[in-house]
């Protein structure tokens, strides 16, 4: 019996073997204060729940359309219109969980050896969805020294004729980067010059501090090209619920909606209909964002007075990347402060060569929480330097 090379070629999440170190001293007693969770710490808003319930009392619980309910698709495209400043419509949203629609895009147009320009440092399964598809991920470099702009040159120094896909994710995990104007409109030139695929990656579109969020589809000439996608899981606090969608031209759907129909057939029916009262909800979105303003600033400040740390303020999403000075891998270094310091963080390895010497801290933890890992933190780096 043996696997494809499909599956094969895929690893598994870089931070397994810290969750087991994690989960065997949470076996011996210690307590784990874990700062590598990416989602919100929040319950979903109780509006949205018992939207979900009375749907579910209503016998809303059969499949639904695979391309979603009418109505959500409607008001999805409704929000592009009017928050994003995107020409779209309901022809042109698929609702599916937010990995699905990167997965679907992937799958929809990647073949084998055609290349896949990924950001590095960036999200962990861009990569890994590239090599289910039996394509080549190729990291294209964040500039750290300029918060984590665009590399204009290293991006088209690595273009060929076998590039098919650009990915970006403004707000960005796990930098907390928020591409400018600038960036996004050389991305659209590049887009453009190279008939390439862009997805856009927005789902931390709503956690933003500083910045604004700037989609590539206000830029109409690259609607033909764009595939946006956007979701709930960390706007609206519903990571369990599995609902986000995709966003592209009418030919574009249609062929991918046939990987929809055939494996998950639509998105949950009862969350479909929660997220039909979350689009309505600013009043939670808006609390979740002002507490995690409190949060950045005291991660922030309290990271940067650290000897040997070098910290980007986050302008966007709950994370912070801070760069370190001692030569030590990522890998081991947060395998060290969750042995000794019984802190969990995400190794900056995790999420690309550029990611090296980093480790990423999610502040989607109490505050409470903050100060005592943050405190901890201070003790180990003292004891490095
Ligand atoms: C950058 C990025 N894109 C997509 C996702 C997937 O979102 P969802 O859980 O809604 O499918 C995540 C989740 O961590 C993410 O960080």
């Amino acid at each position: 019996m043996e696997f494809s090379e499909r599956v094969l070629s895929m690893s598994p999440s870089g931070t397994l073997k810290l969750v087991e170190l994690a989960n065997q001293l949470k076996l011996k007693g210690h307590r784990i204060i874990s700062f590598a969770v990416g989602e919100p710490d929040f319950t979903t808003p109780q509006t949205v729940i018992e939207a979900a319930y009375e749907a579910a009392k209503n016998g809303k619980t059969h499949y639904t359309p695979p391309l979603g309910i009418r109505e959500l698709r409607e008001k999805i495209a409704e929000k592009y219109q009017r928050e994003n400043h995107v020409n779209v419509s309901a022809e042109n949203v698929m609702v599916t969980p937010a990995k699905m629609a990167i997965f679907m895009a992937v799958a929809g147009f990647v073949d084998p050896g055609d290349e896949v320009l990924i950001p590095d440092p960036g999200w962990v399964s861009y990569k890994e969805m590239v090599h289910f598809a039996r394509g080549k991920p190729v990291g294209y470099r964040l500039d750290e020294e300029k918060d984590y702009s665009l590399d204009i040159d290293d991006l088209l120094g690595k273009i060929n004729s076998k590039t098919k896909m650009i990915i970006i994710n403004s707000p960005s995990n796990p930098t907390g980067t928020v591409f400018s104007q600038d960036d996004i409109k050389a991305i659209r030139d590049i887009v453009l010059d190279y008939n390439l695929v862009l997805v856009s990656d927005e789902i931390y579109e709503k956690i933003i501090y500083e910045g604004e969020h700037i989609s590539p589809g206000i830029y109409e000439e690259l609607l033909g090209n764009l595939i946006i996608v956007n979701g709930f899981s960390k706007s609206h606090a519903m990571t369990g619920w599995r609902i986000g969608y995709l966003i592209a031209p009418k030919d574009i759907i249609n062929q991918l909606s046939k990987i929809q129909q055939h494996t998950i057939s639509c998105a949950p029916s009862i969350a479909q209909y929660g997220v039909l009262r979350a689009l309505e909800d600013k009043e939670s979105v808006k609390r979740m964002v002002e507490e995690f303003t409190r949060r950045r600033e005291f991660v922030y400040n309290s990271l940067k007075e650290i000897d040997g740390l070098d910290v980007m303020k986050p302008r966007g999403t709950f994370y912070v990347f801070p760069r370190y000075k001692y030569p030590i891998p990522s890998g081991e270094l947060a395998e060290k402060i969750l042995m000794e310091k019984h802190i969990a963080l995400t190794p900056g390895s995790a999420f690309g060569k550029y990611g090296e010497y980093h480790f990423r801290l999610s502040f989607a933890s109490s505050m409470e929480n903050l100060e005592e890992g943050i405190s901890r933190l201070r003790d180990f780096f003292s004891s490095l330097s």
